[in-house]
């Protein structure tokens, strides 16, 4: 049996949501885009949603209607994707790398006050819901407002996610949502800003699009002079079409019904793995609703086969894995511009020496997640 990291799961609605774009005739953003804005707005709970073609334009987005600029410095928690800390040179600022929880993966509220404590410049803090796991923003909400610090949080991971109660969406200033292929809704490419900010959102809305204060859609649909347009910054061009914004809105209900499959998924795997002591599963948080975009296990030291002999032997036995993520106090252009040592990450080290993700997603069959959890048992009992 092969089975793989990621399925996707297609609908007849995304199908015929995607048929009414190409019937319209109208492919670039338009009432699709308008009408997912609405709906995701709603479905996390906050006043802006803006769509774009990647979390990283929404990252860019969101730090530059902030206002970051030449010099600044931005607190970034080492494991993540490139996007978090690349957004941040793309406005000539610096990331500054910090560790994270060696259980969870998150950026702690501990770390957040040593961090900006030791770094009094530091003017944003990024925190990332590593895999779905919402950080406890309630208390990095008030040690960054103690240290005067904005908070963009990213959420590639983290729809549908709640942190007692709240969504995330409505935890930061800005919070910014993947729609990659893999995500738990995906778009193929695209993005979503998300926040209760009219200043922020206003911005964004401009620098989405050229820095043009009106889109084709908007002139397209006034009465007179639809071509005229002015342009108030040099913005960029992160527009997502209505094409793609079908594909979304045809799967938010899915995607927040669809928590529960990955949550039963997730559970599976703890009772599977509760006696296997040559490995441990990731952590979580109380009173949080996880998306469980990622399942990730870590194998101890004294696992019989490392991470990467073991992510060969699972993959011999047809089960597809990766590695979320190398960290980036381990990639050559930070450490040459940051001038970074390893031993100042210990949490995401010890992550990294032996972590695997395990296929995760609602469409996950039963003899397939039992085929799975064989595979590990084979590797770490028996290997
Ligand atoms: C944590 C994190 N942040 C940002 C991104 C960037 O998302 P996108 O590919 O939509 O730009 C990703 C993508 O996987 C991610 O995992």
């Amino acid at each position: 049996m092969q089975v793989p990291f990621f399925r996707l799961t297609v609908t007849d609605a995304m199908r015929s949501s995607v048929d009414e774009v190409i019937a319209s005739g109208w492919l670039t953003s338009g009432p699709k885009v308008q009408a997912f804005e609405s709906a995701f707005a709603e479905a996390v709970g906050a006043t802006h949603a803006i769509a774009v073609n990647s979390c990283t334009a929404a990252l860019h987005l969101a730090l530059e209607a902030i206002g970051v600029g030449p010099g600044d410095r931005v607190l970034v928690p080492t494991m993540t994707f490139a996007a978090t800390a690349a957004v941040v040179r793309y406005l000539g600022a610096d990331p500054v790398l910090c560790d994270v929880c060696p259980k969870t993966a998150l950026l702690t509220p501990d770390i957040v006050e040593q961090s900006l404590t030791a770094n009094p410049d530091i003017s944003v803090c990024m925190p990332v819901h590593f895999g779905g796991l919402p950080c406890d923003m309630a208390a990095i909400t008030k040690i960054c407002t103690k240290h005067n610090v904005r908070i963009v949080d990213d959420a590639a991971h983290a729809f549908p996610a709640s942190d007692n109660g709240r969504s995330v969406g409505t935890l930061a200033d800005v919070s910014c949502f993947s729609f990659y292929a893999n995500k738990t809704l995906t778009t193929g490419e695209g993005g979503m800003l998300v926040t209760n900010d009219d200043a922020i959102a206003a911005r964004a809305r401009v620098m989405r699009l050229h820095g043009m204060d009106r889109d084709a859609w908007g002139r397209f649909t006034v009465e007179t002079a639809k071509w005229e347009y002015d342009i108030i910054a040099p913005g960029y061009k992160y527009n997502m079409p209505d094409i793609a914004a079908a594909l979304g809105l045809a799967q938010i209900e899915h995607a927040i019904n669809d928590r529960d499959k990955r949550t039963a998924i997730a559970r599976n795997y703890d009772d599977a793995f509760a006696s296997l002591n040559t490995m441990r599963a990731c952590g979580t948080r109380d009173r949080v609703n996880h998306a469980w975009h990622l399942y990730w296990i870590v194998l101890n030291d004294s696992a019989p086969l490392h991470r990467n002999a073991c992510i060969d032997a699972l993959q011999e036995a047809g089960v597809s894995t990766s590695v979320h993520y190398k960290p980036l106090h381990r990639m050559r252009y930070w450490q040459e511009r940051l001038g970074l040592k390893t031993a100042d990450f210990p949490g995401a080290e010890s992550i990294l020496r032996g972590c695997i993700p395990l296929p995760i997603f609602p469409d996950l069959q039963p003899d397939e997640q039992t085929h799975v959890i064989e595979a590990m048992q084979h590797v770490l009992i028996e290997a």
